[in-house]
């Protein structure tokens, strides 16, 4: 699939909009469209029905080690200093980036790739930046110009291994940069925190700055005990939150994927320190599960668990949730959610203090004057069962997943051209969203065939009808040919149409937009049918 073109579907039917178009647009923000709010709403519904309202607290879901309780959170976004100074954040959040002195480009340092190149008596590192299918192509072309050699001199070239990444560079005075046409105008890696800093209050000192979250997950470990003391939760629980994040993405990227501004849902589940392993699979198991549930099946979906050097500071095991977007070069994936065990590092660093690595233990970090270096709410966040008498910090799963990424990855999957026939019967190209039906914006649309004979009374009283239940879509106009194109490219699921017969017998057509089947179907069953179909 090509990308541009589901970029532009996504701008001409209103799905996605560059922030601040009209006045340029702004770098790693982007507005929901009409429909597009719809889908991303129907994403994060999906999400808390399946994950908190719809949960059973009294019987165990399948692969469950146990019957568990879930419940829900809505959270500030600007929270106390002290959370991401004890979470991490403050002190490890960042990306190493370069810039480039020519172009006044800025890379992410460890997403540069490049190749060393031998040619006219000269060694180069040739450096690119870009999700191109072939960068070797890229690089050859590159290096070409830059020695000022044709096409056709290309067996010229003496290529030193293959395409590595820029931090294997020891001398960059010898990199080209990728839009530079001078060696060495790439300045050292430097570090730059992701987190967005704002002033709170009018006095505006910098005792008084705070920061965007970028998670939503702090705001959970904040509450645990709140929770625990105004609910009726008992360990194993989840606390569920669906919120906006901010990370001032040094290279935001790849439409939606890699934006500055977007919503996370996440679980914060909190369980006893012996069952949490068994709790770490079956949440891996089912999150991925519901990705294939809503129409991510096939390779292009995959649970990769992490090696033991790629886990976080805090994790005794993560996997991911991956996808192979359009985007990325073939045999590439990139992240859609990420299952963490965190064991007890986020409820004892807001205990204690931040916590740093001390061999195979966590201790809490001093400062030059031995004192904690960043300290904690001093609040004991142990938990006491009652019936086992014991008082201990649980451990936590984390299922932390990207509403913005699954909505495009969505996006990417139900993205479709097929050749089908048009209402005179020749084959005619169309472009369809093939979405989930629970995730579609609307769930039908309903057609008059025509303007005339009291259709488009019978249509209208349908239409209210079905809106009472779920989103549905009237349209009296054009061929009725061109309207269910319409509907295909907005992915809505079935169209029916109110006809002659509709008025002698009191069926309409209900047209599906995968299998192209028409039958026809008594009105009043129509409403009851389709809910059925899009639960
Ligand atoms: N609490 C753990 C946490 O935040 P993360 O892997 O940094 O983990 C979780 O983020 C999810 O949030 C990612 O899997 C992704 O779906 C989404 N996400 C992270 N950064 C993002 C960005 N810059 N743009 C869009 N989504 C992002």
């Amino acid at each position: 699939m090509d990308m541009d073109k589901l970029v532009s579907l996504c701008k001409r039917r209103g799905f996605v909009f560059q922030s601040s178009e009209i006045y340029g647009g702004l770098n790693g923000f982007w507005d929901y469209g009409p429909l597009g709010v719809e889908l991303k709403r129907n994403v994060k519904e999906a999400w808390w029905k399946d994950n908190v309202t719809g949960h059973d607290d009294l019987a165990p879901p399948v692969g469950a080690p146990s019957i568990f309780e879930m419940v829900g959170l809505d959270s500030s976004i600007i929270m106390h200093p002290q959370v991401w100074k004890c979470s991490g954040h403050y002190d490890l959040f960042h990306d190493f980036m370069v810039d480039c002195r020519e172009s006044k480009k800025r890379y992410r340092y460890d997403q540069v790739k490049g190749r060393w190149v031998e040619a006219k008596g000269q060694t180069v590192f040739i450096a690119v930046y870009s999700d191109s299918d072939q960068p070797e192509k890229e690089a050859e072309q590159k290096v070409l110009k830059f020695f000022d050699m044709r096409g056709k001199q290309a067996d010229e070239l003496k290529w030193q291994g293959e395409m590595t990444t820029l931090p294997t560079v020891q001398d960059m005075s010898k990199v080209l940069g990728p839009d530079a046409k001078t060696l060495g105008t790439l300045t050292p890696p430097r570090e730059f925190n992701l987190m967005f800093k704002t002033i709170v209050g009018a006095l505006g000192s910098d005792e008084d700055a705070a920061f965007l979250r970028p998670e939503t997950a702090q705001g959970i470990f904040v509450n645990f005990k709140n929770v625990l003391d105004s609910t009726r939760v008992k360990i194993p629980f989840g606390i569920a939150q669906v919120g906006k994040s901010f990370r001032n993405e040094i290279t935001p990227r790849n439409f939606t994927f890699r934006s500055r501004e977007f919503e996370q849902m996440e679980i914060e589940f909190f369980c006893h320190p012996n069952t949490s392993p068994d709790w770490y699979h079956y949440w891996r198991d089912r999150r991925y599960k519901w990705y294939t549930d809503l129409g991510l099946a096939g390779d292009r979906l995959r649970l990769r668990d992490h090696t033991p050097d790629e886990l976080s500071h805090y994790s005794c095991g993560t996997a991911d949730i991956e996808y192979a977007f359009p985007f990325l070069p073939a045999g590439e994936y990139g992240e859609l959610e990420g299952i963490a065990h965190r064991g007890d590092f986020d409820l004892r660093s807001h205990s204690e203090g931040k916590l740093a690595r001390q061999g195979n233990e966590l201790v809490v970090e001093a400062g030059p004057d031995g004192k904690p270096r960043h300290k904690g709410s001093g609040k004991d966040l142990r938990y006491f069962d009652e019936q086992t008498r014991e008082r201990y910090l649980p451990h936590v799963i984390e299922p932390s997943a990207g509403a913005d990424r699954a909505t495009l990855a969505f996006l990417c999957e139900a993205y479709q051209e097929d050749t089908v026939p048009d209402e005179n019967g020749k084959p005619s190209e169309r472009l369809v969203l093939k979405l989930h039906p629970r995730l579609a914006p609307f769930k039908a649309a309903v057609f008059p065939l025509v303007k005339k004979e009291g259709m488009p009374e019978i249509a209208e009283k349908l239409y209210r009808e079905l809106k009472a239940r779920f989103p549905v879509f009237y349209d009296d106009k054009g061929a009725v040919g061109r309207r269910y194109r319409r509907q295909d490219e907005a992915g809505t699921p079935y169209c029916l149409t109110i006809d002659g017969q509709t008025l002698q017998d009191q069926t309409v057509t209900l047209r599906d937009r995968d299998t192209l089947k028409q039958e026809r179907v008594p009105m009043k069953e129509v409403g009851e049918l389709i809910a059925t179909k899009v639960r």
